[in-house]
Formats: C-alpha cells, structure tokens, sequence
C-alpha cells in the first residue's frame, strides 16, 4: 500500500472520513455519531466512521475499519488527517489502513483483494514521519501475523530458523542458530525433553542489532512453540485447535527484530527464540521425569503441557549466559490459559520485580492501543510450586493464579543481579483471537510487536 500526501481534490475518487465527536452532518440519514458508527454511502462514493473522540486507539481502530470495508469497492481512497500535532495518534492513523487491509488468504483459492494507494491531506512534515515509522511498524506486525496464521506444517523450528536467518542476512545482524545435539550436550534439559518427541528438531535461535553508539541493550525472548499437542498431558481436541499460535512470542520477536534496523533505533537488541514442537510418542518426556535445566535448577514434571516454561527457563538460562550486561529483559509467550481467564483475551498480562518497566509496558501499550495490564507477585505463591522430588515443580499445586504462578516459575532462571531487569509478558489472550476485533482480523494480531517497537524508541532517548 502505498501513502500520498496531497490537497483535497480528485473529484471522482472514493473517500473516507473520519468525525469526531457528535455533528448533525449525516443526520438525515439517521447517522447518530455514535462510537465506531460507520455509514456507507454508495452513490457519493463515502464512508464515515464516528469516533466520540481523538486519542491513539479510536483512530487506530477507526483507519483499520475504514481500509477493511474500502478495499473491497476501491483500490484508492482519499482522508483528511485528523488535526493533530500528536504523532502517536498520527502514526497509528497511519498503521491502522496497514493493518486493517491486511488478510490472511495463503490457504485460500480465492484471494483477498487489497488498497494500493491512500491519499491524505494535511501537515505534510508530521505525515511524512508518521508515514515512515508506522509503515516499518505495520509491516513487522503484518509479517509476524503471517507467521503465526501458517499451520505447524509449513512452519516448525527449522523453518523459524530460516526465517531469522533472512531477517538477520537483510539487516546484516549477527545470527546464531542451535540444534538438539548442542542443547542436550550443554545441558539445556529443560528444552531438549519438550523437544525430544517430535519429528521437526529443535532450534535455539539468538539473532544481535548492534548500532555502534547503542544507548541501551535489550534482550528479548520468545516461546516459539510451533506446534503444541499438550504432550502427553495430552490436550482435549477442542483445546488443541489454534495451538500452531503457540509460537506467537517468538514470532513476535522476528517482527521487532525485522523493524528495530529499519527504524534506526539507537539501541542493541539481541532476539533469543525457543523453537520446538509439544509432541507425543514413545521418546516423549513424561509426567515424573526430573529435568536439568541450563542453570542446575531441577524441574519435577507433573505436566507436559506446562512446556512453555521449561523452554523459555533454558533460553533465559542462555540468555544470561551469553549476553553480558544488559539493561532489559523481556519475554513474550503465550503461557497460559489462565492469564485469558484473568485479564480476558484481548489484554496481555505483566510480571516481574520492576514496577517501572511494567508501567512502562503499561504506557506504551496505549499509544499503540495494545492492552496490558501488571499481574502481581506476592509472598504467598512461590511455594505452590514447591516440588518434593526436585528443586521445583513445572505446574503449581493449586488452581488458582496460574498465569502468576507460571511468571514465578520463570523468575527462578532469573539470576538475581538480573531481577530487576526481567519483565515477563504473558500473550496468551491476545495473541490469537478466532474473531476479528478493533483493527485486528480474525486470528493471528502481532501482539507484542508493536508496543515494544514503541518502548524501544522511548528508551533510546
Ligand atoms: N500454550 C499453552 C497456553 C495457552 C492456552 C495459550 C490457551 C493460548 C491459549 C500452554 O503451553 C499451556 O498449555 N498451559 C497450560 C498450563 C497448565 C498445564 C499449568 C494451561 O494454561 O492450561
Ligand atoms: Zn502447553
Ligand atoms: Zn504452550
């Protein structure tokens, strides 16, 4: 899709328009200006959509909904901006016809059509910005979604791999990847069980943006479960549909990574990704086994389907391991159910020991309208994790705060000097909706992608 910033002609041309607040203007025909309200009028070649005000999340949600309905009658359109000099809402004006043109039609015979050309007037210089970093934001969130929507059969570990391999080749980062036989002989047993049934192997991934006058260093680590069938915790068939989304965190990663070389982000980000499938069969990792994991801790199995922690403690382990003295630490994984039976499934969940870096999350959440919410630790919760066989148990002995309790089973592959600067982001909900909602489609969202893209670009300065 392409952006033009001109004056307000083209006579014949569709056009779009975007009213805030309550006017008489399309009153007669019974247009109330209610929030989200749209109005399609065929003849004049217009659609109206009423948000009750400005702010980052009524216009982004408002361009998606106007670049869904257009694509399908036009290719081209025209909008005024809206009078802003505030380049979020801006931005986000701008990502939301990304977003909202796009659809997933790889398995489909017929294919999606799409807009080519948006012209807008207004400030020219503002656009201009908001047009360059909202595309590279909207392309990575596009590219991330793409990733997720395809099935467990096209996309598995080596293939994620490969994928970090072009990103890494096209920005000219440092790219290195790890197979099973390197996770088993240095001790990463923790990942290597979840993996050891399935016939896709494994891959430890860690791609590195190094700009030479970095401000900051941020790690960023993602579940890239490709597939996962529960193991033999097995999952109830109709628990186990849409878990091809349970590589979303890793996949989330790969997008940030793609955006942070483009946008010229002044900070050094290193992407580590978990890659593997949850699988059953007669080599699986069973309920009972005591694992090792990359830091000594040992783990009692009571679940194979807790497996999202048992990887993402190892590539915390590696983490620590090999990046030295970073300033943050965040993961992204669709952990648990039970963060989506807290918060719902349009808001991901935030843990950790910093009360700064999740209201920080927080914060740069609602300027790209992405929904977070802190859910806190306390004293109480470490010991339902309590293991009488091993340090640690992989599933809490209580059904209650599972989502917290998932985040304290990762902070045990936290070093302790490292604490501070660890923030675990539970996806789980929003990851992957099967409906589609604001300016998202049906399935896969890019959650993550575009909140630490922003966060990224808060602490460079
Ligand atoms: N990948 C799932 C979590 C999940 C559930 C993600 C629903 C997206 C939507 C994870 O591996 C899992 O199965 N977690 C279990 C943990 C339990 C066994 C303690 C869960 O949430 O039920
Ligand atoms: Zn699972
Ligand atoms: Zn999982």
């Amino acid at each position: 899709m392409e952006f033009e910033i001109s004056s307000y002609k083209k006579e014949d041309s569709w056009e779009a328009e975007i009213i805030i607040g309550k006017k008489d203007k399309y009153k007669e025909f019974g247009f109330k200006c209610e929030n989200e309200e749209t109005l399609l009028l065929l003849e004049r070649k217009k659609f109206i959509i009423a948000i009750d005000k400005l702010d980052e999340e009524n216009i982004k949600i408002a361009s998606a909904k106007i670049a869904k309905t257009l694509k399908e009658k036009t290719e081209c359109f025209k909008i005024r901006a809206p009078k802003t000099r505030n380049i979020d809402i801006l931005e986000n004006f701008i990502e939301g016809f990304i977003l909202g043109d796009y659809e997933f039609d790889k398995y489909k015979s017929k294919k999606a059509k799409h807009l080519k050309k948006v012209i807008i007037s207004g400030n020219e210089e503002l656009l201009q910005t908001a047009i360059r970093v909202a595309t590279i934001r909207a392309k990575a969130i596009n590219f991330t979604r793409d990733i997720v929507n395809s099935m467990p059969d096209e996309i598995y570990p080596v293939v994620m791999a490969d994928i970090a391999k072009k990103v890494a080749k096209e920005n000219g980062y440092e790219c290195n990847i790890y197979d099973e036989k390197y996770l088993k002989k240095e001790g990463y047993g923790a990942f290597y069980a979840v993996a050891k049934a399935s016939s896709h192997k494994p891959r430890l991934i860690h791609l590195a943006y190094k700009p030479k006058s970095a401000k900051k260093r941020v790690v960023l680590v993602g579940k890239g479960l490709t597939y996962d069938s529960g193991g033999l915790s097995l999952k109830p068939a109709d628990f186990m549909v849409t878990m091809k989304s349970d590589k979303s965190g890793a996949s989330a990663v790969l997008g940030i990574m793609k955006a942070v070389k483009e946008l010229g982000l002044d900070v050094e980000v290193h992407g580590i990704i978990g890659a593997t499938e949850n699988m059953i069969g007669g080599n699986a990792y069973k309920p009972d086994d005591v694992l090792t994991a990359k830091n000594g801790k040992t783990i009692e199995v009571r679940n194979t389907d807790a497996e999202g922690r048992l990887v993402l403690a190892d590539c915390l382990c590696y983490a620590q391991e090999h990046i030295k003295d970073f300033d943050y630490i965040f993961d992204f994984a669709t952990l648990t159910g039970a963060c989506v039976v807290a918060l719902g499934e349009y808001t991901s969940g935030v843990m950790g020991y910093n009360d700064k870096t999740k209201n920080l999350v927080v914060e740069m959440g609602k300027k790209v309208a992405e929904l977070y919410a802190p859910l806190p630790f306390n004293r109480y919760l470490p010991k339902l994790l309590k293991s009488n066989v091993a340090d640690i148990c992989n599933i809490a002995s209580s059904r209650y705060g599972g989502a917290i309790t998932a985040g304290l089973f990762l902070s045990e592959f936290i070093e302790e000097d490292n604490k501070d600067k660890w923030t675990h982001i539970d996806i789980a909900g929003p990851a992957f909706v099967e409906k589609d909602w604001g300016y998202n489609p049906h399935g896969a969202t890019g959650a993550g992608v575009d909140m630490m893209l922003r966060l990224l670009y808060e602490i460079q300065k």
